[in-house]
């Protein structure tokens, strides 16, 4: 070998060796800003070979212009991270990485890292196991939370990194392993973040070790067992996390001793016993331990904490009353102490400073008058004090307070009336006042609160007249009136209450006539008039809605039953009304005819006519059938039609309309009807046939659809569907051909879905035996759909009415997600997108919306995860087993206390085999159906977890189809990329 090429090999070997020269450092950037390249970002603008590095963005050099820092975190950066170029940066102490969706797994050239200081990967979608990490040495600061990665954590690693300050593993799914004991020798730490990543067994008392410690955070696991004692050791302690584990016993004395507590949260563990020990933390900004067994009285002390702004110790067995000076020293927010059995007057001064927003005292044994302190506290949104003995007269600015949501006082003794300070509560959505001795008439002025949605007045002593300005209420969906003493007419205005779908007015003293006008309400479905002095005519229009409860018993109503209301359904809704009469119920006097003939001629004229009638009838309906039939295929054939096409298509608009006919309908939906079009070429197609005009819909249950406003020309659910549809694409959102529409109707063509939608195939008689892993694969195929509408658009796409019978299955069994009627693209400018329509359908709306009534992509997650719990358990959202107003929500977490009733979820015919993954699969659930929105996961963790969960993992072990899979993640995920 010459002497010139072995110094070449030399140079070659230096060159992998080590890297010392800047031109070397440059090649690395460019590497891995490559690696980024499919990134949405201009981050790299600046990265070019022309500008010296220490330029670059996000890069930090040491004095001998070496890089020491990459900070990339927050770039929308995708791709995978070139660790082993990254490793070769001599200098590199900080790479930071967080809030990006980088994905595929991390590699072992990390260990080459070993100047690293601090290294962030957090809030990624990363897959696969961490790798052993024992060389970083140096390590400080190691973020790796929400990063996506499971498997077993190489806690060993940490052995050796005995400088680390912050540790934050949490919101991975990790295999599940006791407290790592590993933790308790990193003396130096002074933030530990272990939340949400499956860790189990007891705190070990060697916790008192970590003296360091300002955040602890271990919420979200399985730990047992008390909190040790030891923890009085961490004296600098600013926050503990301990909520949702299943901790027991008492709080130790020796928490008193953390008096630099400011955030306390052991909510949802199984602790008893007193709070006294929490006297002494005076330092305490905001502290949550609600749903736990704890007991005693709440110390007087917390009175006096001058920090205190949240409080929530809801579901306790607490007794006693509140501190008298609670909340009114810091900027006091947030306060719920339901389901207690405390007792006394509410503290007069919790919104002392003007910062208050919640004051939640549901359910306990308070007593005396509410404090008028609360008539100006402007900041209120949600005043909630039902099923207390609180009495007097209701502070009249509480009910004009401008950003109040819900005023919820039921079940007390309250007195005194309604004012008309009403009209200035703008944002008022639910008034529940039910079972109190309020009285005088209700105030004209509450149109002036046009956001109310829900009235509950019932079980007053209210009279007077029902205001006639209560037809302006266009979101009111429930009115309760009844056991009161309203007088006078039905105001004819309720029937401009487009969205009421509950009424009920019964035992008043109403009289006069039902207004015709309530027949024309789109959406009533329970209508109760009884025990009234109505009089006069049960109107006709009432037979054109479709009401699940008709109560007109107990008034004055004369005249005939109208035919229609005289079917079995309706039996029992007329009795005591003596004047009644109908020709089909028995219990009824057959209705008069005209007086002066005799009996037998009045028979037999009745007869006659009643054949007579018969025959022309027929005739008649013979007639228009035909007629309907030739009209239906003509019209269809002779509109102008206006052709918008969204993909290729391989046919003319004339062989979708020839296929518009009686035996190509498959189904009927509340936005119109579906055909099968089968085309010459052989491919199949659904059509949605949309009428224009008329059709309110009522074939759909009331809780189903809202009504949206139809008139005039095309739907606001055909626009939506069609605005959304056309610019979407992705293999689990239902493809849209075209849109074809004519003056009166309008056609949408879809690919069509042999298998009809999961809710059939779990639910109906249609149903199929779905294995697991179908299943599975189906939640996986929805997910993916729903994270492309939420994150893969320009802008977020809310469907708004996910369920299973909106989820279809193509011949494979592959997820679509469908019928976009309700969704909305989210408007640039954010936020103002509170429309006070409740959206969706009974048994998948997400609790926010009875109390905001705002739309967000967290909605979808929740209803998401009611799919989820349906593919779990084989049950539908609501089923008579689970009790009354209970969902399969309120069903599954109440089966959470032990393993066996959590497996008894699992539907019986899943095989015992994936038992465990089912499980996985119901932990996912659980969490997209957390109360708060804020605590769900995106869709596109839903996702990552999902993947999670996969069938298939024997203890640990990867069968060989897995690997396969693993493969196919990785593309799949470059489609989701942002601005794909
Ligand atoms: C999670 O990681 C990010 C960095 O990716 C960090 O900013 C954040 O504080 C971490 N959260 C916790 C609770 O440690
Ligand atoms: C810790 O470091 C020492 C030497 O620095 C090494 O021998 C040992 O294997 C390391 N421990 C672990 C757990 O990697
Ligand atoms: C708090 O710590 C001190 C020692 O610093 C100890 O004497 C005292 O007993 C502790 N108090 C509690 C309530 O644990």
């Amino acid at each position: 070998m010459s002497t010139a090429s072995f110094s070449l090999l030399l140079c070659f070997l230096c060159f992998f060796s080590s890297l010392n020269s800047q031109s070397d450092e440059l090649q690395v950037l460019l590497n891995v800003k490559t690696a980024f390249q499919k990134s949405n970002t201009n981050v790299f603008n600046s990265w070019v070979s022309s500008n010296s590095i220490c330029n670059f963005a996000g890069i930090t050099c040491n004095s001998g212009n070496s890089v020491t820092e990459i900070e990339l975190s927050y770039q929308n950066l995708v791709g995978v991270v070139p660790l082993d170029s990254i490793c070769k940066l001599p200098s590199l102490e900080k790479l930071s990485l967080g809030f990006n969706s980088l994905s595929g797994s991390i590699s072992d050239d990390l260990n080459k890292c070993t100047n690293l200081r601090y290294l962030d990967l957090g809030n990624n979608l990363f897959s696969g196991h961490f790798p052993e990490f024992s060389s970083l040495s140096q390590l400080q600061h190691l973020f790796l939370n929400l990063t996506g990665l499971s498997g077993v954590f190489p806690w060993k690693s940490l052995e050796n990194i005995t400088g680390l300050v912050t540790l934050s593993l949490g919101d991975n799914p990790f295999y599940p392993t006791p407290f790592p004991l590993e933790i308790v020798k990193l003396t130096k730490l002074n933030w530990l973040y272990l939340s949400n990543c499956s860790i189990g067994g007891t705190i070990p008392q060697d916790i008192g070790n970590l003296s360091e410690l300002i955040n602890l955070e271990l919420s979200d696991n399985n730990m047992s067992g008390e909190i040790p004692s030891q923890i009085g050791l961490l004296k600098n302690l600013w926050q503990l996390e301990l909520y949702k584990n299943s901790l027991t016993g008492k709080l130790p004395v020796e928490i008193g001793n953390l008096t630099k507590l400011e955030k306390f949260d052991a909510s949802m563990n199984y602790l008893e016993g007193g709070l006294s020990e929490l006297r002494f933390l005076t330092n305490l900004v905001t502290l949550q331990l609600f749903e736990n067994e704890l007991s005693g009285e709440i110390p007087m002390e917390f009175g006096q904490f001058k920090k205190l702004v949240n409080l929530s110790l809801y579901g306790n067995k607490l007794t006693g009353p509140l501190p008298p000076q609670l909340g009114s020293w810091a900027n006091f927010i947030f306060i719920d102490v339901s389901e207690n059995y405390l007792t006394g007057p509410i503290p007069p001064d919790m919104c002392k400073q003007g910062t208050m927003e919640a004051l939640l005292m549901l359910q306990n044994n308070f007593t005396g008058e509410i404090p008028a302190s609360y008539a100006s506290c402007t900041t209120l949104k949600r005043f909630r004090v039902s099923k207390n003995s609180l009495s007097g007269t209701v502070p009249a600015g509480i009910w004009g307070l401008p950003i109040m949501n819900i005023i919820d006082i039921e079940f007390n003794q309250f007195e005194g009336p309604v004012t008309s300070d009403i009209r200035n509560a703008k944002a008022l959505g639910q008034l529940f006042l039910g079972y109190n001795r309020l009285s005088g008439e209700l105030p004209g002025e509450i149109s002036g609160a046009t956001s109310l949605v829900s009235i509950k007045l019932n079980d007053n002593q209210f009279s007077g007249k029902i205001p006639e300005t209560i037809g302006e209420l266009k979101h009111l969906s429930s009115l309760h009136l009844e056991n009161n003493m309203f007088s006078g007419s039905i105001p004819e205005s309720l029937g401009s209450c487009d969205s009421l779908s509950d009424l009920n007015i019964a035992h008043n003293l109403l009289s006069g006539e039902i207004p015709s006008s309530i027949g024309s309400l789109p959406t009533l479905n329970s209508l109760n008039l009884s025990e009234n002095q109505l009089s006069g005519q049960i109107p006709d229009t009432l037979s054109s809605l479709s009401l699940s409860l008709l109560d007109l018993t107990h008034n004055r109503l004369t005249g005939r039953i109208p035919q229609s209301l005289s079917i079995e359904a309706y039996n029992g809704s007329f009795a005591g009304n003596s004047g009644l009469c109908s020709q089909t119920v028995s219990t009824f006097q057959l209705c008069k005819p005209e007086a002066g003939m005799s009996k037998d001629v009045r028979t037999l004229i009745a007869c006659f006519g009643v054949g007579a009638a018969i025959l022309v009838l027929s005739l008649v309906y013979f007639l228009y059938l035909k007629k309907k039939e030739k009209d239906h295929e003509r019209s269809l054939k002779e509109e102008s039609w206006d052709v918008k096409s969204f993909h290729v298509l391989g046919f003319g608009e004339d062989e979708i309309l020839d296929s518009i006919k009686e035996e190509n309908l498959i189904g009927k939906g509340g936005s119109g009807n579906v055909y099968k079009v089968a085309l010459a070429n052989g491919k199949e197609l659904a059509v949605k046939h949309i009428l224009n005009t008329d059709s309110c819909g009522r074939n759909k249950s009331w809780s189903t659809t809202p009504m949206l406003a139809r008139r005039g020309g095309k739907s606001k659910e055909f626009d939506a569907e069609v605005h959304t549809l056309s610019s979407t694409r992705h293999v689990n959102v239902v493809k849209l051909y075209c849109s074809i529409t004519s003056e009166d109707s309008s056609l949408l063509v879809y690919e069509y879905m042999p298998n009809g939608s999961l809710w059939d195939r779990l639910h109906t008689s249609t149903k199929m035996e779905l294995e697991w892993e179908t299943r599975y694969e189906i939640a996986l195929g929805a997910a993916k759909g729903l994270e492309y509408l939420h994150h893969g658009c320009d802008r977020p796409i809310i469907h708004r009415d996910v369920k299973s019978s909106n989820i279809l299955l193509d011949e494979f069994l592959k997820p679509r997600i469908a019928d976009f009627g309700l969704a909305k693209i989210v408007q640039a400018n954010g936020g103002k997108d509170s429309t006070h329509v409740i959206a969706g359908t009974h048994g998948y709306i997400a609790p926010e919306y009875g109390y905001t009534y705002k739309v967000s992509e967290k909605s979808d997650v929740y209803s998401f995860g009611v799919v989820l719990m349906e593919l779990v358990s084989g049950k539908r959202p609501i089923e008579p087993e689970f009790g009354d107003n209970k969902d399969i929500v309120d069903w599954v977490s109440s089966n959470l206390k032990s393993k066996e009733r959590v497996l008894s979820i699992v539907d019986s015919r899943i095989p015992e085999f994936f038992k465990e993954d089912v499980v996985k699969v119901l932990r996912i659930a659980i969490l997209c159906t957390e109360r708060l929105p804020s605590l769900r996961p995106t869709m596109r963790s839903v996702v990552q977890m999902l993947r999670e969960a996969e069938p298939c993992k024997l203890a640990g072990i990867v069968i060989s189809k897995d690997g396969a899979s693993k493969k196919k993640e990785v593309t799949d995920k470059g489609k989701f990329s942002p601005g794909v």
